[in-house]
């Protein structure tokens, strides 16, 4: 079972960027606590980080056949300007779970707006590191059920 993370622009900076808004979390220290996770749950993960909107589109578009499960995706600042990400993810067949560290309903007006969310199957907002475990969580139980479903109808 494969699950792929992508981090959107920006978000190598965490630790030092903006503290007040994003606390002092690293994104190694949340690469290493959804690892941590995924080997409880016997899920294989991996994990990009990319400041280029084509880069992204690829990644997704490339996912099923690449054999992901489910893609968790913290769009950063693409969520609110990006139609090709949006467009990709409606297109690629992969269930994919919007998170964010911050709560971007809390934040400025033109961060209220997710072009992604009307194409994710959900979006967790707000609880820092723990966005991305919640999601993750959510994604293994949701292929567990979809397997479930399959081995059923046989
Ligand atoms: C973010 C929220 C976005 O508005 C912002 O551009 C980011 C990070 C978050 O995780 O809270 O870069 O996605």
């Amino acid at each position: 079972m494969k699950i792929l993370v992508i981090h959107g622009p920006n978000l190598q900076l965490l630790g030092q960027r903006e503290p007040q808004v994003y606390g002092k979390v690293t994104i190694k220290e949340i690469n290493t606590s959804l690892k941590k996770e995924a080997k409880k749950r016997c899920v294989k993960l991996d994990i990009i980080q990319s400041n280029h909107e084509g880069e992204i589109v690829d990644l997704i578009g490339k996912a099923s056949a690449n054999k992901y499960k489910a893609i968790l995706i913290n769009p950063a600042a693409y969520t609110h300007t990006s139609v090709a990400i949006r467009d990709a993810i409606a297109g690629c067949g992969v269930p994919t779970i919007e998170v964010h560290l911050s709560n971007i309903f809390s934040r400025e007006e033109f961060r209220r707006t997710s072009l992604i969310a009307p194409v994710a199957v959900g979006i967790i907002s707000g609880f820092s590191k723990l966005s991305y475990l919640m999601g993750l969580e959510f994604a293994i139980e949701m292929i567990i059920a979809e397997h479930k479903k399959h081995a059923k109808r046989g």
